[in-house]
């Protein structure tokens, strides 16, 4: 009989688990900070912004109700589940009913659900890289296995349907499709998501269409919804977000998914034996949110372009970095090929993960290298972050690689 000591204390899945670099770095940023340094961090995936008044109110109302002090259904509040269906529509063009939408703990909640829900072992996913760390650890979770599908900025980072279906195989029960997208900043144009749409509708496969930053777009790029322009696979198709993104609520945990009945259905009976109901008080708020108008978004949206420009104008001189122009989010994904292989401050650096921090060491600038999004050589700055301190930070960046 295995003694307890020779057998794992963490379970095979769990203990596969990759670290995310995105909060290992935030974490050394911090500890940095806390002990008095000035650290800029470009390391942050979320608004600088607080949460708009309305919608704070709106909570500090549910506070005082005693109906939020109850568990409430798994699904989510059935006022809130109506109000997204209607936002859908408004916002998308995509229409679908309440019963449709299923109330998450975020948006990462809805990923880790759709996965789970959709994949038996050895299911394969289509995800184009550079890719948002939660995915391909999402699929594992699920026992799926993660078909990267690399791109470029000779492609502005979008893929294909030739490069697809190239990937494609007996396997491949799904794809992952985010516009705008995190980490690269990339728009898809109307006719690419038809197209990607119509293939996927062809083959038989799932798209996951994750529209968190649908309301972040920049210059005459303009973010499209799948199902609302290719209706044929919304019987295949989940879409994937939440108010973190658009009305600064990062802390306040509300997502949701979209998709067919059978699907919302076992969703919700995987979320009714692990996390219950989301918080009542936020759920409160996000009806607040998603039922009001757009207006906090605008102003938001008008600061992340302007800042965006900064980032990119400012990477772009910097000797060794290309940089696009970002369409959408709130980040930029510049190579650092041309830097590596660099001494910089008496360290050769030889990828990206060690320019990250050489940055941090010696600027106390904080950026995630490229390497956590299936990227090497490459790194993710965010531009969530005030205009004095973003400009500064780069121009310390520029100073140590210039
Ligand atoms: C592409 C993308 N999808 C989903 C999320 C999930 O956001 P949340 O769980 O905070 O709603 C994030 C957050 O960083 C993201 O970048």
């Amino acid at each position: 009989m295995a003694r307890i000591s020779e057998r794992l204390r963490v379970s095979r899945k769990i203990g596969a688990i990759a670290e995310s670099a995105t909060l290992a770095v935030d974490a050394k940023a911090k500890a940095l900070k806390a002990a008095g340094e000035h650290v800029i961090s470009f390391g942050a995936g979320e608004p600088d912004f607080p949460t708009p008044a309305n919608i704070v109110e709106a909570a500090v109302e549910a506070c005082r109700d005693p109906a939020s002090h109850k568990y409430s259904p798994a699904a989510g509040l059935p006022e809130l589940r109506a109000a997204i269906a209607v936002k859908t529509e408004r916002d998308s063009g995509y229409a679908c009913e309440p019963t449709h939408v299923l109330v998450t703990n975020g948006g990462k909640q809805a990923v880790y659900n759709a996965f789970q829900v959709l994949l038996d072992p050895g299911d394969e996913v289509l995800l184009p890289a550079p890719y948002w760390t939660t995915y391909p650890e999402a699929i594992a979770l699920a026992d799926g296995v993660t078909v990267a599908v690399p791109t470029t900025e000779k492609t502005e980072f979008r893929t294909s349907v030739d490069q697809l279906e190239a990937a494609r195989t007996e396997r491949t029960k799904a794809m992952l499709f985010v516009s705008p997208s995190n980490p690269t900043g990339a728009v898809y144009p109307r006719e690419e998501v038809e197209a990607i749409g119509r293939w996927a509708d062809e083959h038989d496969l799932w798209v996951i269409t994750d529209e968190i930053y649908e309301h972040l777009t920049f210059g005459g790029h303009r973010f499209t919804s799948m199902p609302a322009v290719v209706p044929e696979i919304v019987g295949n198709c989940i879409v994937v977000n939440g108010v973190a993104k658009t009305y600064a609520m990062t802390g306040w945990r509300v997502g949701w998914m979209i998709g067919p009945a059978d699907i919302v259905i076992a969703a919700a009976n995987l979320q009714s034996h692990s996390t219950s109901n989301v918080a009542n008080v936020s759920q409160r708020a996000a009806l607040a949110a998603v039922s009001g108008d757009l207006s906090a978004v605008a102003e938001m949206r008008a600061a992340f372009e302007r800042r965006g420009r900064t980032m990119h104008e400012m990477l772009s001189r910097v000797p060794g970095v290309t940089c696009l122009e970002p369409q959408g989010a709130f980040y930029c994904f510049p190579s650092f090929e041309g830097v590596l292989g660099r001494e910089i401050a008496g360290r050769t650096v030889g990828t990206t993960l060690e320019l990250s921090e050489v940055l941090l060491d010696e600027a106390l600038v904080a950026v995630v290298p490229g390497e956590a999004f299936g990227a090497p050589g490459y790194a993710r700055l965010s531009f969530a972050l005030g205009d004095d301190e973003l400009v500064e930070g780069l121009e310390r960046i520029t100073a140590l690689l210039g």
